[in-house]
């Protein structure tokens, strides 16, 4: 749509918002974050933003402004929420709750203007974005695939605070607006509106103007939550949800280490039946949450997983990648290849017949259906990835990836064949886990090509990707891998072609030790605990099963840690319980779920936990000595990505520094 003619009046002078009214008496506010491709509520936008409502009020009172409509300027979206960079600034008790409570002036102060406030959204709004947008009167959002809302604060151990949790009940109702706030994820458009957190859908974000427009003109209003789900925040309901929230967020995580998500189930227990007093308890229970070591280290996090974005090739150098071929289809190489296809690009799957290909093409349909939902979507996804048992896919694809099987003369033959058709500048990638890239190379004729993309376990869903740099390697060839390894939206760290490599390394020799004391008599269930107390995803014996004892036998071996000839792993392997995927192995699994015995009591699990993983992170300080990877940081956020080791401790140095591992 042509954009109105608009008037020009005496405003605030801003850097984040442009304002202009139009014929109509309609104000136009945009967001615009200077020099940022995303739109953030800074401390200096929230500033601004509080001097143009102030002119707004006066406005509406002299008839000159008929109602605001709020746009963002950005392709990428509306707002990814307050600004993450200034929360260290702002780790004191003094500072802090008065900078939430001039948010929360703002806010109500735009709630309570007497005229419409509509919001346009398309793209990302979370956190303050989606606060703000809730103190507005009324929301339309953008119905396609880019649309996500919600609040991701869970994440760097807070919640919402700039009024988000008084509001989203409000809309939302307790169950539906707990719920997000609890998990942390995204909506899209149509769930967001099912939910009430956005009154009305449009298809394109150029509608959005107008749609803006008649809302002002109609001075059309959101209505709060409807009975049935308000009235789960009053009386006892809101006790036996308090429950239930509770039983569902022990299962997840532990409040000592995660404190944030029990302090809003406690704030609701207090104040959920009134969510003005809700908005208003929020900012005292906040500030401890900010100030606590879990989300100091959880946005240690946060930041070093974005700088980790920037690894790839950038400008106008920037490759494509359209096409991929992976050499390959089992455990790994099927699931790579199904990732590849879900994130868009055209996959050709190589393996010696169609029979081994057929169970990798059904998991990927599982993959599809799970994250995809809607069968036209599914489909789509299915026709990108093709089986090709003659490896035709080779001289096209911009990418390929061996993941056959552990054995260097295999690889170094693919490779070979690979390098006489494959197309010049493709990348040529293996995923080994424990094979050093100049062995395989060796015999190619251009050994700077090679490098190593090393997935993870499942693929779907560990989002590191080691970049694995030979001696042979040139910088653009590693930064080429870091590009396509952001490109289907997983996190790349560059690390030395070594044995193991970073992950592999630190966990073979905390696995093994925890294995020893089992072997030693120890309860395996006993050293599980203990592990998930200190704060591992998964105990160690239980993710030796899960790995499969074959494959840590044989990465052991790689790094120099035999397993005795006379131990119970021996003797394991011997009778073919390899672990889940033979239904047992330390353990039995009965359909894929592992079946424990009692816990036996011990006086300090957590303490003993520490002791179990101080060879992890012995083994982190020798990579980081010997330059596996370039930098601590690189080694807590790769260890993090790759293990899942205790996020909340910001990962094993970190946690040693801090004393705490
Ligand atoms: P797998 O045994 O499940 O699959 C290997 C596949 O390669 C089989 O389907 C086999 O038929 C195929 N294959 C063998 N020779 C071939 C050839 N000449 N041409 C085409 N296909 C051939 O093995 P998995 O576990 O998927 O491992 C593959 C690679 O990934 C290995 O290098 C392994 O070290 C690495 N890796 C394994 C991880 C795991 O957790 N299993 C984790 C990360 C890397």
């Amino acid at each position: 749509m042509a954009k109105a003619q608009t008037r020009k009046l005496i405003m605030p002078k801003t850097k984040h918002w442009h304002f202009e009214i139009d014929f109509e008496k309609i104000g136009w506010l945009t967001i615009d974050t200077p020099k940022s491709p995303v739109n953030v509520l800074s401390s200096e936008a929230l500033t601004e933003l509080k001097a143009l409502v102030d002119r707004f009020e006066d406005l509406i009172a002299s008839d000159e402004l008929a109602g605001v409509v709020l746009l963002s300027a950005k392709n990428s979206g509306f707002i990814a929420g307050a600004d993450v960079s200034e929360f260290d600034d702002m780790a004191d008790y003094t500072l802090l709750p008065k900078a939430l409570e001039r948010a929360h002036a703002i806010f109500n102060q735009i709630e309570k203007l007497r005229a419409p406030f509509v919001v346009g959204i398309h793209g990302f709004c979370l956190g303050g974005g989606l606060e703000l947008a809730l103190a507005c009167s009324y929301r339309i959002a953008v119905n396609n695939d880019k649309t996500r809302i919600g609040f991701p604060e869970v994440k760097l151990g807070i919640f919402p605070g700039f009024g988000g949790t008084g509001r989203s009940i409000r809309q939302a109702g307790p169950v539906d607006a707990m719920g997000i706030m609890l998990t942390g994820r995204y909506l899209r458009a149509g769930a967001a509106r099912g939910m009430n957190l956005v009154d009305k859908l449009v298809r394109h974000r150029d509608q959005l103007r107008w749609e803006a427009r008649k809302a002002v003109m109609q001075n059309r209003k959101s209505k709060p939550a409807g009975f049935f789900k308000s009235v789960m925040a009053k009386g006892p309901l809101r006790g036996m949800i308090v429950n239930k929230m509770r039983d569902q967020v022990a299962k997840k995580v532990r409040p000592e280490h995660y404190p944030a998500p029990s302090a809003l189930i406690d704030l609701f227990e207090k104040q959920g039946d009134d969510w003005r007093a809700m908005c208003k308890g929020e900012i005292e229970d906040f500030v401890p949450m900010l100030l606590s070591d879990t989300s100091a280290n959880l946005r240690r996090v946060f930041f070093l997983s974005e700088s980790l974005k920037k690894l790839g090739v950038r400008g106008p150098e920037k490759p494509k990648f359209n096409r991929v071929h992976v050499i390959g289809g089992g455990v790994m190489g099927g699931d790579i290849a199904a990732w590849c296809a879900f994130r868009g690009m055209a996959v050709t799957l190589q393996d010696l017949d169609m029979e081994r290909i057929t169970p990798a093409l059904k998991r990927a349909k599982k993959l599809f259906k799970k994250r995809l939902k809607k069968p036209q979507a599914v489909a789509a996804a299915m026709s990108r990835l093709e089986a090709d048992v003659e490896g035709h896919g080779i001289a096209r694809a911009d990418v390929i990836i061996e993941a056959v099987v552990e054995n260097l003369e295999i690889k170094q033959k693919i490779f070979k064949n690979v390098e006489a058709k494959m197309k010049p500048g493709a990348i040529m990638a293996t995923n080994t886990s424990s094979i050093e890239l100049e062995k395989i190379a060796d015999g190619l004729k251009d050994k700077s090509q090679l490098i190593g993309l090393h997935f993870f376990n499942p693929v779907a869903q560990l989002p590191l990707v080691e970049v694995i740099r030979s001696k042979y390697n040139s910088d653009e060839a590693v930064a080429k891998g870091a590009s396509f390894a952001l490109a289907i939206g997983k996190s790349p760290v560059v690390v030395k072609s070594a044995t193991g490599f970073l992950v592999n390394r630190v966990l073979m020799p905390y696995m093994l030790g925890a294995v020893a004391r089992v072997e030693g008599g120890e309860s395996k269930e006993l050293i599980d605990a203990a592990a998930v107390a200190f704060g591992m995803p998964m105990g160690p014996i239980e993710l030796m099963d899960t790995v499969g004892l074959d494959v840590g036998k044989s990465v052991a071996e790689e790094l120099g840690h035999p397993v005795p000839d006379n131990s119970k792993f021996t003797a394991l392997m011997a009778a073919k319980k390899l672990g889940r995927k033979t239904g047992e192995g330390f353990y039995v699994w009965e359909k894929g779920k592992v079946q424990k015995g009692q816990v036996p009591p011990h006086p300090d699990l957590a303490g003993l936990g520490r002791e179990l993983v101080k060879p992890l992170v012995d083994e982190c300080e020798k990579c980081v000595a010997e330059g596996i990877v370039a930098s601590a940081d690189l080694a807590d956020i790769g260890v993090i990505f790759g293990t899942g080791f205790a996020p909340f401790l910001g990962g094993p140095l970190k946690a040693r520094a801090d004393g705490k591992a």
